[in-house]
């Protein structure tokens, strides 16, 4: 039986690194304070019925700042080493792989951008930073790998992120970390990190139905949102050619970044946040579109407008 699971991602040892030295602090100060208690009380116990007690011990200032003081500078260590270490986790390099995960009770959905679709399976490429995009379609899950040392809350309504860059070709647990229900025990699945040249392959028997942003743009058509968000910003809607990451105004001078959360608030309840110059005349698709196709209609739209590195290619 192992003890800890073994290190398969660059932030591992660091998160190692830091946890042994919590450790290995509160193993020093207990075994230091505990063997004090005993210690101080075999040497100063009281030696017969007569013997008077001691005289209080007062003042001692220099010793009180000696104890006030190396506390304070283990504390700051302690604050500085995690906060390095949550940055680094908190912050995913910009040329990572994106994939995108929907849970559900009681599984894990998983889309890659050239249109593979996975159940409790997640392949990722050795040696390349993996940005995970997650949201729930039910209840909070939490998405847990212990090699790679990350866990992520999933909530439903909002995306969250995690990301790792995977040091070691393996095939790893992954769990559920939240409870979220009668089978909760059993939402668990497998990472296999694949040398790249396998990561092609598997990639390339791929399922035919097109990459995420092409069944957005189908999508898109089906749901007729095509009517009024014409390309050239003639129709009803403002055009979302190359809208993605931009910011656009708002009715009463607000300015907000179209980023995902925009996107996806503006398909799900496009009457909060209307463009300037436009009516508040789009109907909700609420219950209309999953989770998964949420994600490709944003896909869609990010990469509309853009030249052909974020176009379907398939
Ligand atoms: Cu999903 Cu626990």
């Amino acid at each position: 039986m192992q003890l800890f699971p073994e290190q398969a991602s660059a932030l591992a040892g660091r998160v190692d690194a830091l946890y042994f030295f919590l450790i290995g602090i509160s193993v020093f100060f207990s075994l230091l304070i505990a063997g004090l208690v005993v210690y101080f009380a075999v040497k100063y116990r009281r030696r017969s019925e007569t013997e008077p007690a001691p005289e209080p011990a007062t003042g001692g200032i220099a010793l009180e700042i000696v104890w006030s003081v190396i506390p304070l500078g283990i504390a700051m260590v302690i604050f500085g080493w995690g906060a390095s270490v949550f940055f680094s986790i908190n912050r995913p390099p910009d040329d990572a792989l994106e994939i995108y995960v929907v849970a559900k009770q009681w599984m894990w959905k998983l889309q890659h951008m050239e249109g593979q679709r996975e159940i409790n399976e997640l392949h990722i490429p050795l040696g390349r930073a993996v940005r995970l995009k997650m949201t729930s379609e039910d209840v909070i899950h939490s998405f847990y790998v212990p090699v790679f040392r990350v866990k992520q809350d999933v909530l439903p309504g909002r995306y969250t992120q995690i990301w790792f860059h995977p040091t070691k070709v393996g095939r790893y647990h992954l769990f559920c970390a939240e409870y979220c229900g009668t089978k909760h025990s059993g939402m668990i699945g497998w990472v296999t990190v694949m040398e790249p040249p396998d990561y092609q392959a598997w990639l390339s028997g791929g399922t035919g139905e097109g990459s995420l942003a092409s069944r957005g743009d189908k999508l898109f058509q089906d749901l007729a949102c095509v009517n009024c968000h014409k390309a050239d910003g003639s129709g009803r809607g403002p055009s979302l050619e190359d809208v993605a990451g931009k910011t656009v105004e708002l009715e009463g001078g607000q300015k907000i970044a179209v980023d995902d959360e925009y996107l996806r608030e503006s398909i799900l309840s496009p009457q909060s946040k209307i463009v300037k110059g436009y009516q508040p005349i789009m109907p909700t698709f609420q219950g209309l579109v999953t989770e998964d196709q949420l994600l490709q209609l944003i896909e869609h739209i990010k990469s509309s407008g853009k030249p052909a590195a974020g176009k379907a290619t398939r």
